[in-house]
């Protein structure tokens, strides 16, 4: 008897078009997909010297290389500017803004020595120090959670709040794009 194995969730499904007519729900779903995705990568880094883990280092790569990135567009080219031009000052949207920008900076400036060396994995090779991407992946997966926290309970409601059916539209539609989806609605 053959045992059936469940395919892994981190492998790229095409994405479904309607999602893009809910674009704050679609960010909240990729925000728990790359929760799932950097307890991986720490759990790699954690067990680097008993598995080499060649097909794991690659699915996280191609995570942290085409869907972070794209990630990050939607919100700082999309979202944040429909909420600067929507909220109030009392909502404090500028400092909101900007600290998580200067988050995505810093990410990104990390996730880049992560990148370095999941290649190297990816290839089938061994890393000259596996103890600086066991610090890096703990650092960036830290980061990531508490900035993940922080757009589900402060920016996504606030968005829920503030943006109207049109915009909420020309986000959906410019995600969709940036996927290259053709925009159901
Ligand atoms: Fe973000
Ligand atoms: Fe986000």
């Amino acid at each position: 008897m053959t045992a059936t194995v469940a395919p892994d969730p981190l492998i790229k499904q095409p994405p479904d078009p309607e999602h893009f007519l809910r674009p704050l729900a679609l960010m909240r779903l990729e925000h728990k997909r790359q929760r799932q995705v950097w307890d991986r990568l720490e759990a790699l880094a954690e067990e680097l010297s008993t598995d080499p883990a060649f097909n794991e280092a690659a699915t996280i790569l191609a995570i942290l290389t085409e869907e972070l990135p794209r990630h990050a567009e939607d919100e700082e080219a999309d979202l944040f500017p429909l909420l600067e031009r929507r909220c109030p000052p009392d909502d404090n949207i500028g400092d909101i803004v900007a600290q998580l920008r200067s988050e995505h900076e810093l990410d990104e400036d990390l996730a880049s020595f992560i990148v370095a060396d999941l290649e190297v994995l990816a290839k089938g090779a061994k890393l000259a120090n596996p103890v600086r991407l066991l610090f890096n992946a703990r650092a960036f997966a830290e980061a990531q959670r508490r900035h993940i926290a922080w757009e589900n309970t402060v920016l996504l409601p606030l968005a829920r709040r503030r943006l109207t059916e049109a915009d909420l539209k020309e986000l959906g539609r410019n995600m969709a794009a940036r996927r290259g989806i053709v925009y159901p609605g």
